[in-house]
């Protein structure tokens, strides 16, 4: 799929679909006065009649009969223009994507109303990935596979082809690319997708994208005294992965991302009931995230280094499963007793972060499907934010408002420490349902020793039953990867 930019009147672009952006309540102006003055006033028609009114995400579509270049147009609607900001603008992209999903277009013009709140890089940058991301499908089971009619995409109204928004261009295929890649591995399942497999998938991102990666094996792990991944990932018959992955953009500071890549949750021994326990093979969408984040860094060349560390276990019940009240030793030396298997991901993530710690980084932002009460704090609107530094924590908070995905952050207090301690070990894995997406975050945090640490509870945002981006398509998003591009490029200034 290509996208380009051209300073041509939409009138005159020869396309299968043109999508123009409306305002609510505002008439029809510049070049876009032309092209309804050239279809004999058929959409200042359908506004007069009220068909279309410019509502946020409503739609109008016409054949144009030869009057104009494009075939057919589709109007949508942008809402007021008061109200129309950058997150809004990211949708609006994910509208024309599937409109032309719809329409099966080959290619595709989009022109949105002058005077944006926004650069027209940022327009460029927003419009590019949401529509990229919108257009997306899993299709890779399926027997009607590999119908990708979109091939070309022309952004107008923008400038000239070369000009201030074309690296707006080249960073919005490259983060849509990357959220896509994440979203197509949250979609495989449990026995297509184990801990070897995404292993190699991120050693194939390293050689596509230019960065090293190394990959622990369970012997590996054992040498290295890792028994909370080797705990989690002990019941299954595919054995854990940790996989670090090096970004060399320069400089002399160095961030870590780390994400949690269980590929099936079951619970383990403390066994989830089964309804819904299918939608459990999005539990690596951490790891996913961090994965897909170094191919983009690496892509944009962002001048920082980032090391990404991605933990990859299967959590399944059988006679070699960990058990509850079992004591493990993370590589850090601390211990954990694991008082119910299904609160893995902090197990895991307890070797991950103690190991980026050990590594010497500057910052760990780590990504995670953790805990169900962060759904129940955020449902699926917001990414729950635990950081144990200020500073850290108000720059993932920009990057995220600049990635337009939403984070808010929840407090650490230490009263909260006493629901996590343990008579037997350092302390528990499962303190129970009090503050319990905020001392997930904290039991991690006692493994980042005195690196400034800042958790991502993903679970209501990784996978979301409704996407406005997709309509209404449940599934994976890949969230994140943005956020973590953003926040890499912030840090590197
Ligand atoms: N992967 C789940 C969390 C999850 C739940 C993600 C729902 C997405 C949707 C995690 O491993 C888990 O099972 N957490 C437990 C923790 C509890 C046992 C302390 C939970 O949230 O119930
Ligand atoms: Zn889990
Ligand atoms: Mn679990």
């Amino acid at each position: 799929m290509h996208v380009h930019i051209q300073n041509i009147s939409p009138g005159d672009v020869a396309v299968e679909l043109l999508v123009v952006g409306v305002f609510e309540g505002e008439p029809l102006t510049g070049s876009l006065k032309n092209l309804d003055t050239r279809l004999s006033g058929a959409l200042s028609n359908a506004m007069g009649r009220k068909e279309f009114t410019g509502k946020w995400r409503e739609q109008w579509g016409t054949a144009t009969i030869d009057r104009v270049a494009p075939q057919r147009i589709v109007a949508v609607g942008l809402g007021q223009r008061n109200l129309f900001d950058r997150p809004r603008l990211r949708l609006a992209g994910g509208l024309c994507g599937q409109v032309a999903r719809r329409l099966r277009s080959h290619n595709l013009a989009v022109i949105l109303p002058d005077e944006l709140p926004c650069s027209p890089a940022d327009i460029a940058e927003l419009l590019t990935d949401g529509l990229l991301v919108g257009y997306w499908r899993f299709d890779k089971y399926s027997s009607v596979a590999g119908e990708h009619p979109l091939a070309e995409i022309t952004l107008l109204g923008v400038g000239e082809p070369g000009g201030e928004a074309a690296p707006g261009v080249q960073r919005g295929e490259i983060t849509a690319r990357a959220e896509n890649l994440v979203r197509e591995w949250g979609m495989r399942p449990a026995n297509k997708l184990y801990p070897e497999i995404l292993a190699q998938e991120a050693v194939r991102q390293g050689q596509a994208h230019g960065f090293s990666v190394d990959v622990f094996d369970e012997n590996k792990l054992r040498e290295m005294g890792m028994e909370a991944i080797l705990g989690v990932g002990g019941g299954s018959a595919h054995p854990p992965r940790l996989v670090v992955m090096r970004y060399q953009g320069g400089g002399s500071r160095t961030l870590a991302l780390v994400g949690k890549g269980i590929t099936f949750d079951a619970g383990g021994i403390s066994l989830k009931l089964p309804a819904g326990m299918e939608e459990m093979k999005f539990d690596m969408l951490g790891a996913g995230a961090v994965l897909g984040a170094l191919g983009a860094l690496a892509d944009l060349k962002v001048p920082i280094n980032v090391v990404g560390i991605v933990a990859l276990a299967q959590n399944v019940p059988s006679g070699s499963a960990i058990l509850p009240g079992d004591v493990i030793k993370a590589f850090n030396g601390k211990t954990i007793e694991v008082t119910n298997t299904d609160a893995e991901g902090r197990v895991v993530l307890a070797d991950a972060v103690s190991y980026a710690a050990h590594l010497g980084v500057d910052w760990i932002v780590e990504a995670s499907t953790l805990t169900g009460a962060a759904v129940v704090v955020l449902g699926h609107e917001a990414t729950c934010l635990v950081a144990t530094n200020d500073s850290l924590a108000s720059l993932v908070l920009q990057a995220a408002e600049s990635a337009c995905e939403r984070v808010w952050r929840l407090p650490i207090y230490p009263e909260y420490k006493r629901l996590y301690r343990s008579n037997t070990a350092d302390l528990k894995n499962s303190p129970g349902r009090e503050a319990g997406t905020i001392t997930a975050g904290m039991i991690i945090a006692e493994f980042a020793g005195s690196v400034p640490y800042a958790h991502l509870d993903i679970a209501g945002t990784a996978w979301t039953p409704k996407s406005p981006l997709n309509g209404t398509k449940s599934g994976p998003t890949g969230v994140m990867v943005r956020t973590f591009v953003k926040l890499a490029d912030m840090l590197s200034r």
